[in-house]
């Protein structure tokens, strides 16, 4: 059932067109103008008028919770927290009943996650699900909640199930951001055009990147350290790039926000570390531009990920890895996909199971 893949996981980075597709299906509608999602519309008024939303999740639906509440608060202007749900759960949070709490699970068993919602209810919050998998245990105990559609997720390594995510996070910000009136028609109708193409770009970012990316794959067999930034919505998918690069190869990797890297991390720059750095044209490019120079000054190897027709960080990036360009909200969307490729030829080239890595499970039943 690999359908001819040689790992699950490979499967599931190169279904993410079809994922994509299917969790928008039904709810993106471009020609009436509109997103249809029956949790977010009944429900439509408490979410609006909520003082705050606080997402928990853990790992990489963490991650997508991070750029979810760049695009909540971008687009519907309600102020969002994001937490690990252990840490949430064990610290006496401030929540009452005119909060709304987002919880984030692709295999909806997550136990760390069940205890936070649990104690959200206790306090009289809303608690609204993100789950994977239909009739899971947080999808039954939530108020109320969106599935992503991605399909079962076998590989241990999160791949499409995290797009999958973020393409929810984007209907929800985007639809409450329509009703509350803090998103212009205008800007709305361009938003949703855009997340309508994301399955073709998918497409294309995995025709166009998947051999290259293997290729680059090869110098870093031996590597024991990288390091991943990203700005604003990339920053998450930093994040996420080197977690998927921990879980499945064992290399030690660290995401940061670019802009930090001068706050500590620059001492550990040096030929011998790695660096990726994921610098499309949107969202404060010239930055990015100058920290790539700062890493080649002290002999870094850069692998850049830009969009297409790019310059200036190509010119002095050792490897670069060209993407489709799309508003910068969406970009972790299309950046995720190489990072994921890249993750896993690392780990299939040093020989690692990588549907199956040591120590992890599928769904952590143990708080
Ligand atoms: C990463 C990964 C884990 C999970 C985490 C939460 O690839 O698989 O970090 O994301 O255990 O799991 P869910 O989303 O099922 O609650």
């Amino acid at each position: 059932e690999k359908g001819g893949y040689e790992h699950f996981m490979l499967k599931e980075i190169f279904e993410q067109p079809k994922s994509i597709h299917d969790t928008l299906r039904g709810r993106l509608l471009v020609e009436e103008g509109i997103i249809k999602m029956a949790g977010i519309w009944d429900n439509l008024e408490r979410l609006n008028q909520a003082q705050k939303i606080t997402i928990i999740a853990c790992g990489t639906s963490w991650h997508a919770g991070l750029i979810g509440e760049y695009l909540i608060e971008e687009f519907a202007r309600i102020p969002v927290e994001v937490e690990y749900a252990s840490e949430f759960r064990y610290r006496n949070p401030i929540i009452s009943e005119k909060d709304i709490v987002i919880a984030i699970s692709q295999s909806g068993e997550t136990a760390d996650t069940m205890a936070a919602i649990k104690m959200a209810k206790e306090k009289g919050a809303f608690v609204y699900g993100i789950c994977n998998v239909v009739d899971s245990s947080i999808s039954r105990v939530t108020d109320a909640g969106s599935y992503t559609h991605a399909g079962p997720e076998i590989g241990v390594a999160s791949t499409k199930a995290f797009t999958a995510q973020l393409t929810v996070l984007s209907l929800i910000a985007l639809k409450l951001g329509k009703h509350n009136g803090k998103l212009s028609n205008q800007e709305f109708m361009r938003l949703i055009t855009e997340l309508e193409s994301l399955p073709k770009k998918v497409q294309e970012v995995l025709e166009s990147t998947n051999e290259k990316v293997k290729e680059i794959a090869k110098n870093f067999v031996e590597a024991q350290n990288f390091l991943y930034l990203g700005r604003g919505y990339n920053f998450p998918a930093a994040l996420e790039g080197a977690l998927k690069l921990k879980e499945i190869s064992y290399i030690h990797a660290e995401g940061y926000p670019a802009a930090e890297m001068k706050h500590g991390p620059i001492a550990l720059i040096d030929e011998n570390m790695p660096i990726v750095i994921i610098a499309p044209k949107q969202g404060h490019y010239d930055k990015i531009v100058s920290n790539v120079q700062e890493i080649k000054a002290r002999k870094g190897q850069v692998i850049a990920l830009v969009n297409k027709g790019d310059t200036q960080v190509s010119s002095v990036a050792d490897y670069v890895i060209e993407f489709p360009e799309t508003s910068e909200c969406f970009s972790p969307i299309i950046a995720s996909i190489p990072l994921q490729l890249l993750s896993y030829y690392i780990a299939v080239y040093r020989g690692a199971n990588v549907d199956q890595p040591r120590n992890l499970a599928k769904s952590v039943t143990v708080e």
